[in-house]
């Protein structure tokens, strides 16, 4: 069972506080050697920490949606793997665990895969050891993100602003690819805040993002903290918008990229990439290198997840259909073909 622990203030930053510092979604408490992390699901009510002390607790933390987003969720399957060792647990069974909550984001058999190569060797080596070996690495792959992230939003608005010049930029945006997905600074809001900060932000526009509402619940609140520009739209106002808002780019993260670069992101955003060429609105992805799965030659090949009915049949635990007669189908994710995307954003230079 997970714990609560505590509630941060809701407040945003007031302006003096504005260093774009962006919200740590997980951190490591020494004290308690265990794991704290952001519950994504009570946002935008309320800003509440759980502390998770085992890796199975973890692994429902993230099947359940405590914590999301494909970089974050890679991060926490780490953490997992070092919880399970510090109690001892077979890390083979924890990491089929772990590996099995969310299949489309690759970021998670990526993490797994760097605690592979530290347990390589370490087979006379103590417990208590393995677990510092586990933990080490969780924290560098913590880390590591935060800095993929900085280098990736750097090259991103770098070449936006060669490519449109230095002008305030109308941005439309789905899902939440920002702090709340990553290690802390995040993927396509990112890029977003890398140009706030020289003032290059007219407007975000942030898609809903039904049936979870991550635009709603996420991206919006997180753009508010940082005191970012945001318009909240559904998701079938896109069109409309990028018609009469003279939309400038579109940027969304990205959950599986195969190597051709078809890439799995949140459910919308196929729809999403095909109206901005029509509009002829640049598509653009950030991702990190670890959400690129080059095994997979196209995105045909990339495992979709099929989330519960009830995502869909409810909203706030209300039916908002017939009793019976109904069926329902709820992929969490669809791919968008190469040809919609005019550039992948990664830490990179390219
Ligand atoms: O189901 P979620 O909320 O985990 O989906 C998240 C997304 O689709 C994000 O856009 C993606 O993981 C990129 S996060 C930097």
């Amino acid at each position: 069972m997970i714990q609560f622990v505590f509630v941060q203030s809701l407040e945003s930053k007031t302006t003096s506080e504005t260093s774009f510092d962006s919200l740590r979604p997980l951190a490591w408490n020494e004290a308690n050697q265990g794991v704290t992390l952001i519950d994504q699901r009570l946002l935008p009510y309320e800003l509440k920490q759980v502390e998770v002390k085992s890796h199975t607790e973890m692994a429902d933390a993230i099947s359940e949606m405590v914590l999301r987003g494909a970089p974050l969720i890679g991060i926490a399957a780490a953490y997992g793997m070092a919880l399970a060792a510090k109690a001892g647990a077979d890390l083979c069974q924890a990491r089929k665990l772990l590996l099995s909550t969310r299949p489309t984001a690759v970021n998670l058999a990526w993490a797994l895969e760097q605690i592979d190569a530290v347990l390589q060797g370490c087979d006379l080596d103590s417990p208590e050891t393995i677990y510092q070996k586990i933990l080490t690495k969780a924290h560098w792959i913590l880390e590591d993100d935060i800095e993929r992230c900085k280098r990736m939003s750097e090259h991103g608005a770098k070449y936006i602003r060669e490519k449109f010049g230095n002008k305030k930029f109308k941005i439309m945006t789905i899902c939440n690819a920002g702090a709340l997905a990553t290690g802390g600074y995040g993927t396509a809001l990112g890029l977003i805040r890398e140009l706030a900060k020289n003032d290059l932000v007219e407007m975000v526009y942030a898609c809903e993002t039904r049936p979870r509402q991550q635009g709603s619940r996420l991206t919006a609140w997180e753009l508010a903290y940082e005191q970012i520009p945001v318009t909240l739209i559904s998701d079938n106002m896109v069109s409309h918008t990028m018609k009469e808002q003279a939309i400038d780019f579109v940027i969304t993260g990205a959950d599986r990229i195969a190597a051709n670069g078809d890439t799995a992101n949140k459910i919308g955003t196929y729809a999403l990439a095909i109206q901005a060429q029509y509009h002829q609105v640049p598509f653009f992805v950030a991702a990190p290198e670890s959400t690129f799965d080059r095994s997979l030659e196209t995105g045909d090949l990339i495992p979709i997840e099929e989330r519960s009915s009830k995502e869909v049949s409810h909203i706030n635990d209300k039916l908002i259909t017939a009793e019976s007669g109904v069926e329902f189908y709820n992929p969490g994710f669809d791919v968008t073909p190469n040809i919609l995307i005019e550039r992948i954003f990664t830490e990179l230079a390219t």
